[in-house]
């Protein structure tokens, strides 16, 4: 029976992660978010799918992920087959300034967006790998996940002259290297480590603003200047998870440390 373990279930990506796994029977699904309250679709789904558990942690609360480690292990017998680090802060307010363009008097505001995507995308994920850790490295499969983002990826940030959404971009560029570290340090025992970036998904939870409309074009249009092959559609999330689990179902122990898109390889879009 093999257990999953998914941040960031309540919603988008995670949320479809929990959904596709979870409609195998034989798949042992562990959906950890932050608050019931706010994650309705996934207690829906749990409520008729038995293999879904909900655990609640924020990321960033070292104790509450150590506390769902001994939860998910007192389920499985102390192992994990799979984790999943999906949970992610993403700055859409303020994804359109660049480093220098954020107004005169607000440097404070920019270094608390720094601060808050690395302290989420980094510090979040490393604090729930070591919580988990020891349950992984029990199992005989041993895949660690972790969504990153092509935006991390400096050649094609380069390309398409991406100079926006930097504390992200940043956060998730020092995420790849984190989990190198840890490929490089688990190589022997066999643990598999994965950055992957899942495309451009359309997550969003309500219809887009005329605002986020033209946001959303500008993006489009720089991304493009990288990938003129790309439509400019963002791929459903039931697409994107799907593409997802074909590369991590793939990866093997010689794969380790590599950061890689939903088609394998550094085509992002
Ligand atoms: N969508 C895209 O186009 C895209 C592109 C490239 C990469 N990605 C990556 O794909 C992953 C999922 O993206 P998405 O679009 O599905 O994001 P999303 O819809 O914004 O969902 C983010 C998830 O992360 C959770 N989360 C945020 N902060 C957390 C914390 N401190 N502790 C625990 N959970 C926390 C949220 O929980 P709450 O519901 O409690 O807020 C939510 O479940 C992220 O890693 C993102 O960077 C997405």
């Amino acid at each position: 029976m093999p257990s999953y373990l998914i941040t960031g279930a309540s919603r988008g990506i995670g949320l479809e992660f929990t959904r596709q796994l979870s409609s195998k029977v034989d798949n042992q699904v562990f959906a950890l978010i932050r608050n019931k309250g706010t994650a309705s679709e996934l207690v829906e789904l749990s409520s008729h799918t038995p293999n879904v558990r909900i655990l609640q942690a924020d990321v960033v609360d070292y104790k509450a992920l150590k506390t769902a480690a001994a939860e998910v292990a007192n389920v499985t017998g102390g192992t994990l087959d799979y984790l999943i680090n999906n949970a992610a802060y993403i700055d859409r307010e303020r994804q359109g300034l660049t480093l220098d363009g954020y107004p005169e008097g607000q440097e404070a505001l920019l270094g608390d967006d720094i601060h808050k995507s690395i302290q989420v995308n980094v510090i979040g994920v490393i604090h729930t790998i070591n919580a988990f850790l020891p349950l992984v490295s029990k199992s005989s499969i041993k895949k660690v996940i972790t969504i990153s983002s092509g935006v991390a990826d400096p050649e094609y940030t380069l390309a398409a002259g991406f100079a926006t959404a930097a504390p992200y971009s940043i956060s998730k560029a020092a995420l790849n290297l984190a989990i190198v570290k840890y490929a490089a340090k688990y190589q022997e025992e066999g643990i598999v480590f994965l950055s992957i970036s899942p495309g451009i998904v359309n997550t969003a939870q309500k219809p887009p603003t005329p605002e986020e409309v033209e946001g959303f074009k500008k993006i489009v249009a720089m991304l493009k200047k990288a990938a003129p092959h790309w439509d400019g559609q963002p791929l459903t999330p039931e697409q994107s998870v799907k593409m997802v689990l074909d590369v991590v179902n793939s990866v093997t122990i010689k794969d380790s440390g590599a950061f890689v898109s939903h088609f394998g390889d550094k085509q992002w879009l």
